[in-house]
């Protein structure tokens, strides 16, 4: 199968699984609902889910037991999105191909579709059906993503970007402004498919982090370089947001051609990392090519 049919399958089999979420949704308020399924079904390419189902796959995971780290790790990532694209935030019109949330809908029910998609994501990863030894694990799950999403992650990383805009930061402080609000996220996909694994030794466990924090920061590389490089009808975001606020990114600090060569080091270090892993990494090694070169 080739990755492009495989990226296309976990998008298919996640948005059935999303689509279930939304629909079990009560009908009380109906805008609220339109915004969360705008927000969370409306384009994207879902690469947290996709790495929790390519760490489990490797780690030999049943598939229905990576369902609930997948689909949590999709309603924080939309939501972070809904809240980034905001006036208060990135003030950015244009997302995943279409109006961003409060344009779309308004502000308070964007505000809205945020709370409300955060707290589906623990919903899901605290009542979702999982084997017994899964559930087991239930407890850790939680641990890692609210670790994950809030001040020590995702949410610390927005305060940091907001505050070091219109600033020269350090590339050491730039690296944890990255690690936190998009790293954290990444990571969680992998640590919490290394959870449901029984019998992963700490050595590789220890491997997947690496490959994971790499990634996580060359992921947010590239969507530096792609707010330069690349265009707004690829990227289904307005290109130079960046730019015209000032926000301290790769380019900014180390030029264009910097960046590119920096993040070419992260590919190399990620790669390493997999062929060091004692499991089949053929997926993670396309799924790394794939966030190196992407254009969108
Ligand atoms: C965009 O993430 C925001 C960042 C953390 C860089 P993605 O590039 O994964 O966005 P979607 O989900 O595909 O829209
Ligand atoms: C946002 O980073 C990361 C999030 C936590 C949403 P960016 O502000 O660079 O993401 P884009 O470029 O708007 O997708
Ligand atoms: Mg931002
Ligand atoms: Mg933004
Ligand atoms: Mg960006």
């Amino acid at each position: 199968m080739t990755f492009e049919t495989q990226q296309k399958r976990v998008h298919q089999h996640v948005d059935a699984l999303l689509q279930a979420q939304i629909s079990a949704l009560g009908d009380h308020a109906p805008t609220l609902k339109n915004a969360i399924q705008y927000a969370l079904l409306m384009g994207g390419k879902r690469m947290r889910p996709f790495l929790v189902y390519a760490v489990g796959e490797a780690l030999g995971i049943q598939e229905a037991d990576l369902d609930a780290p997948a689909l949590a790790l999709e309603c924080i990532h939309a939501y972070s999105l809904v809240h980034d694209d905001l006036p208060a935030m990135d003030d950015d019109d244009l997302r995943r191909g279409h109006p961003t949330c409060h344009i779309q809908f308004d502000e308070a029910n964007a505000i809205l579709a945020g709370d409300a998609l955060q707290t589906l994501a623990f919903e899901i990863i605290s009542h979702y059906p999982l084997s017994v030894f899964a559930n087991q694990q239930r407890i850790e799950l939680v641990k890692i993503l609210s670790r994950a999403s809030g001040y020590s992650g995702m949410c610390g990383g927005q305060a940091i970007d907001l505050d070091s805009t219109n600033k020269r930061i350090s590339q050491s402080q730039l690296e944890l402004l990255h690690s936190k609000k998009t790293g954290a996220l990444i990571l969680a996909a992998v640590e919490m498919a290394c959870t449901l694994s029984t019998d992963i030794t700490d050595q590789s466990k220890e491997l997947f982090r690496q490959y994971a924090q790499t990634i996580g920061l060359a992921f947010q590389v590239q969507d530096d370089i792609l707010d330069v490089i690349g265009d707004s009808e690829t990227l289904g975001k307005p290109q130079g947001s960046d730019q015209e606020q000032n926000k301290s990114t790769y380019p900014a600090l180390l030029g264009i051609e910097g960046a590119q060569r920096y993040l070419s080091e992260l590919h190399q270090e990620a790669l390493q990392a997999l062929l060091a892993l004692p499991y089949n990494t053929q997926v993670l090694r396309s799924f790394t090519d794939f966030v190196i070169h992407r254009n969108y």
